[in-house]
């Protein structure tokens, strides 16, 4: 049997990533990446690159269904996304998003959109977004065996109420996430998500809390990071924020693909005889 001790998490496990071993990993600094993705093919990537944990983010909004903010989109537009991903991993624990306006109202509500999201689904969690006000939607899915992770920070369903894409948590306002982060963990949600804070806070909430905490523009700190796949991959035409760091360029590689195929059309050279019967 080959020396796996250094391959990425997932990979070393034959059996599905569950909660407690999210537990584990904090509990022996082990640090671990997330990552979106919302179809098939690509989650059945991450999962063979090793990736433990799948969100489908409501970051579909902007990266699948071209939408400009996360607020626009439903759930019948996520539900076949959470379900092709989950149906694509064998690995992998898979995160739904909970939509705008789809958990906010009532803890009820809420229960009723997480059901739809593991059952018609097939998730194996849900993440929803807020401050200390969403404890009774978390205190609500937790009683009902539905574990939740609990996103922190700047909130992009929040955007407007923010005023725009703002780092959060910034002098007194520290102790508001670090309230709500302890809030959360007590009511049983099993992860923290954190994003755009500086640094030293989300350091500090991820040393406050025995549950793990995910960042994103939120430092070195945490003890999982996530990225949007399309960032990561460098997908976009557009400028990166900040806090994103480019694995690749499959933008020019499939311009590049794209523009061979179309010479090749162009001058007969495709299909050749190999590709015809
Ligand atoms: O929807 C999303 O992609 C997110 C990010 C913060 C990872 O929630």
């Amino acid at each position: 049997m080959p020396d796996q001790s250094n391959a990425p998490y997932a990979t070393r496990r034959s059996r599905r990533v569950r909660i407690p071993h999210l537990r584990e990993m904090k509990e022996r600094g082990e640090k671990w990446a997330m990552l979106t993705a919302y179809d098939m093919l690509t989650a059945s990537i991450f999962e063979a690159a090793g990736i433990p944990v799948l969100l489908v983010g409501d970051s579909a909004a902007n990266n699948v269904y071209g939408y400009d903010s996360t607020l626009s989109v439903t759930i019948d537009e996520l539900l076949p996304l959470v379900r092709a991903v989950s149906k694509s991993c064998e690995r992998a624990l898979v995160i739904a998003d909970l939509p705008f306006g789809s958990y906010q109202g009532t803890p009820e509500q809420c229960f009723n959109t997480a059901v739809r999201f593991m059952k018609e689904g097939g998730a194996h969690a849900v993440k929803l977004e807020g401050g200390i006000e969403m404890l009774p939607q978390v205190q609500k899915l937790v009683s009902s065996g539905i574990p939740v992770m609990a996103h922190i920070g700047f909130t992009p369903q929040a955007e407007h109420h923010l005023g725009g894409y703002r780092v959060q948590g910034k002098g007194q306002d520290a102790l508001r996430l670090l309230e709500a982060a302890k809030a959360f963990e007590q009511a049983g949600a099993f992860a923290l998500l954190i994003e755009m804070v500086p640094g030293a806070l989300a350091t500090e909430i991820s040393q406050a809390v025995s549950i793990p905490t995910v960042g994103i523009g939120a430092g070195n700190g945490c003890d999982a990071q996530v990225l949007v796949w399309q960032d990561m991959a460098g997908l976009r035409s557009t400028p990166l924020p900040r806090f994103v760091k480019q694995y690749a360029n499959m933008r020019q590689v499939l311009i590049d693909a794209a523009q061979a195929f179309a010479e090749d059309v162009a001058g007969g050279n495709f299909p050749g005889p190999a590709h015809t019967f």
